[in-house]
């Protein structure tokens, strides 16, 4: 039987976090204002008026968190560059300050032997973009582009891989379709030239990355699509709904095509979104997919026409504090069925977040439980063929956890948000044995 223990030598252990859930000082050193500053402003938006204007106050303590790292012994971490940090309004003038922040970081990181893994676009574009129209405008891909090239520029030197987006998908459901994220628009079916303007931010920013020298992911938040049912409704209803999370923002950059919307009422050119040029940009090789797990979904035919599917509830299976369903062989089956769907199109995988909210206790059996078991059905996958490079914890650190702000403690490092003192839990020390276990082995094999 395959365990956690059989993943690959050279397999890369890490824990991730991003720029607007830890780093805090939101108004210091130039940082100009994102779109989750004024979201979390506004009254209503998140869960108790929590926002992220301290957070974690990482960006004071961040020598304390690398410190953190080196002890879990991590051989990489994903954090995020905060866009407004670097480029206030999302154009032009470049912040000293700002890029000066992640210099010092990913210097203090190759210190401690931790490869540094920048995400480019965490979710928080800076407001003067979305007062142009933010996503929805052909011209932030072109910004994001040219954001990616001045961070390069000043890191590239020392970060050999870079994600350009984060999540595309969420994004654009929360943030454009839904309106429970930042930018807080609810356009439903007319958020979809978001999908293809980040794709394009992502193939343009790709090329500025590679041509100075660096290795180029994408992250992609991913669920294995179960139906209800065998009914042909239900089936028809999982495809739907596999195509809008699973394949709109793989197909292109893996295949170079939009898969078929018109189960959507959407035309293959995303309601005219879509250039000549724009897909061989987008599909420009790429050195890894990112993959976020964290549960997979039942789909059933929907009640009421309107969008062609709805989703129903996962009975039998253990829940997370945000209850959220346990199913640790999803990932098995997600990463098993996606060799099967883009068989030599699918580059190597890496786990870029997987992870758990759980009540506050520091003696977190729950989590434990959840990542062991998750790292085994990874191990499967593995087994079965996937070419799987590395594993990231969401998170080292409990943090501000979007629309829940800090109710959901996702933290292998609990926070105490008032003292900001970090405490680790029986899971970091858990996840820092495997770790050294896994060196262990694989030195022993290679001498
Ligand atoms: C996001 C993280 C988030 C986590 C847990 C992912 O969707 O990338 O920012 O905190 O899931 O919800």
């Amino acid at each position: 039987m395959t365990d956690r223990h059989d993943l690959p030598p050279g397999f890369r252990w890490g824990v991730a976090t991003a720029a607007y859930q830890i780093e805090g000082a939101a108004r210091e050193d130039g940082r100009g204002p994102s779109i989750w500053d004024t979201f979390t402003a506004r009254e209503g938006t998140v869960r108790d008026g929590h926002t992220g204007d301290t957070a974690c106050d990482h960006y004071h303590r961040w020598h304390e968190d690398v410190a953190l790292m080196r002890g879990l012994g991590v051989d990489a971490y994903r954090f995020s560059i905060a866009w407004p940090r670097v480029q206030p309004t999302g154009q032009g003038a470049v912040n000293g300050a700002g890029l000066a922040f992640y210099d010092r970081l990913v210097d203090a990181l190759l210190d401690a032997g931790i490869e540094p893994l920048p995400t480019l676009f965490h979710w928080d574009l800076p407001q003067a973009l979305e007062d142009g129209g933010g996503w929805l405008e052909r011209d932030t891909a072109y910004r994001f582009a040219e954001y990616a090239a001045v961070v390069a520029d000043r890191l590239g030197d020392r970060v050999r891989s870079w994600i350009t987006l984060n999540e595309p998908f969420v994004h654009m459901v929360y943030g454009y379709a839904l309106g429970n994220h930042a930018p807080g628009r609810a356009l439903l079916l007319d958020a979809l030239p978001v999908a293809h303007h980040q794709l394009l931010g992502h193939g343009l920013a790709a090329a500025e990355l590679r041509a100075r020298g660096g290795a180029v992911l994408i992250t992609n938040n991913l669920t294995p699509v179960r139906p209800a049912s065998g009914s042909a409704e239900d089936l028809a209803a999982a495809e739907a709904y596999d195509t809008l999370h699973n394949r709109l923002f793989n197909d292109p950059v893996l295949l170079g095509s939009y898969p078929d919307l018109s189960a959507f009422g959407v035309s293959a050119d995303l309601g005219g979104a879509v250039r000549d040029g724009d897909l061989e940009l987008i599909a420009a090789p790429l050195d890894g997919l990112g993959v976020n797990y964290y549960n997979p979904t039942l789909i059933t035919a929907p009640a009421d026409p309107g969008l062609p599917f709805a989703d129903a509830p996962i009975e039998g299976v253990p829940r997370t504090a945000f209850g959220w369903p346990v199913v640790p062989d999803g990932l098995r089956e997600l990463l098993v069925g996606l060799r099967g769907r883009y068989g030599a199109a699918l580059p190597p995988v890496t786990i870029t977040e997987n992870g758990c909210s759980y009540p506050e206790d520091l003696d977190d059996q729950d989590r434990i439980s959840y990542l062991s078991t998750h790292l085994d059905a990874l191990a499967a996958a593995a087994a079965e063929g996937v070419d799987v490079r590395g594993y990231f914890t969401w998170s080292l650190l409990d943090n501000f956890e979007w629309a829940e702000g800090y109710h959901q403690r996702f933290g292998l490092v609990h926070v105490d948000f008032d003292s900001q003192k970090r405490t680790p839990r029986a899971s970091y020390a858990w996840y820092r044995d495997l770790i050294a276990r896994h060196h262990t082995l694989h030195a022993r094999r290679v001498h």
